[in-house]
């Protein structure tokens, strides 16, 4: 292991870990305009309108940002949601754009991304914050994968891919002063660290989460998986893609409170309890925003295809470290590829690795 952790991997899943990077760790703090100065750059931010994004996209206009995009599949939230963040800076120069981001349906990921490719200039910070957490199994209509593994894995990683000859390609708007390296950050939690994934040796990998027997769907082991898989891609994409062109990492903003996270769980017992733990032990939004700040604005080189925690980087899932984890990143690789090849997401991983 090349990173000198300050806990293992074997620590990092246990509860005792959690509660004590929850309730007892300090927190990466509000970033101040004095520690990092955004003026004249662009960020992106995925599920913008709401909870931990909506955060993100408050912070990131108290640092400078020149135009912060709120990318979001309710463009009426989003409007609501710039409306908001715009209100104490009335007559600023800052801009906030609210654009459509769907993330079951890959034509609109597509369609976001072209988008981004006429910008003059690149987005220097993106964060792949949207997410879910389902309550229920459901399959995505237009693909047929589970929905998680859909929003949270598939259509995250294909837009990370497909920005990637974006931000190489373009100049930044920041001044010479505060000229960046990209970063382009994955919304990761530490659920990733805690699932069974039962799936883990099933070949194909991904039809295995497509199945359409509710006996075979735990909510919280679905979601946690999908956000393993991200991090086993994020990695595989770390070693190919040089932190020259960006840097990728993957923070976790922690356990958050007054999200609209627990949203599906509403009314059943579960969600009751949850609620209660959420109420004692979880970060306010802006709280949680901050940890996920620490790696999208200040997290160095050496945090490319890494897991970060309250502004420190932590050990990935136990399993990234063994074997059987390589083989199975190896096969999440290849279908990937296939399952995103109408994109031509192979080709760019491939030019951008051989400008290493
Ligand atoms: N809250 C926690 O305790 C916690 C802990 C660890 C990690 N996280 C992660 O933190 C991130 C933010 O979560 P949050 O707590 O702020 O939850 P949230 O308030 O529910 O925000 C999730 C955002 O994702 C958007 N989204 C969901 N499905 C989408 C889709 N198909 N296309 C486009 N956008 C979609 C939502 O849009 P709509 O408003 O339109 O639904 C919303 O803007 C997520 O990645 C989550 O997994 C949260």
């Amino acid at each position: 292991m090349a990173h000198n952790f300050d806990t293992t991997p074997e620590q990092q899943a246990g509860q005792l870990h959690f509660l004590k990077s929850q309730v007892m760790e300090t927190k990466a703090p509000v970033l101040k305009r004095k520690d990092a100065d955004l003026s004249g750059q662009t960020a992106i931010v995925t599920g913008g309108n709401i909870g931990v994004g909506l955060e993100l996209g408050r912070q990131l206009l108290s640092l400078g940002v020149s135009k912060l995009i709120l990318a979001v599949r309710n463009e009426e939230g989003g409007n609501n949601a710039a409306e908001m963040l715009l209100a104490p800076r009335k007559d600023g120069p800052q801009k906030v754009e609210v654009w459509k981001l769907d993330l079951s349906e890959y034509a609109s990921v597509t369609a976001f991304a072209e988008r981004v490719g006429q910008l003059d200039k690149r987005p220097d910070i993106v964060v792949l914050n949207a997410g879910v957490l389902s309550a229920k199994l459901g399959l995505n209509p237009s693909t047929g994968h589970d929905v998680d593994i859909q929003t949270n894995y598939l259509s995250t990683v294909l837009l990370l891919v497909l920005l990637l000859p974006i931000v190489k390609s373009k100049p930044s708007g920041a001044t010479a002063v505060n000229n960046p390296v990209p970063h382009l950050s994955v919304v990761s939690s530490v659920m990733a660290h805690w699932t069974k994934f039962e799936e883990r040796n099933t070949e194909p990998l991904l039809p295995a989460f497509d199945s359409e027997d509710p006996a075979r769907f735990d909510m919280e082991e679905r979601y946690s998986a999908s956000k393993l898989l991200a991090l086993m891609f994020l990695a595989e994409l770390a070693r190919r893609i040089p932190n020259s062109v960006a840097i990728l990492n993957a923070p976790t903003p922690g356990m958050t409170r007054g999200s609209g996270f627990m949203r599906q769980s509403a009314g059943t017992v579960l969600g009751f309890v949850i609620n209660i733990y959420y109420r004692i032990f979880g970060h306010t939004c802006d709280v949680g925003a901050s940890q996920v700040m620490a790696a999208a604005v200040k997290a160095g080189p050496e945090s490319h295809g890494q897991f970060i925690e309250n502004g420190r980087q932590r050990p990935l899932p136990v399993i990234m470290y063994t074997a059987e984890g390589e083989k199975v990143t190896k096969q999440l690789w290849k279908e990937t590829m296939q399952e995103l090849s109408f994109a031509g997401v192979e080709q760019i991983i491939n030019d951008l690795s051989a400008s290493k």
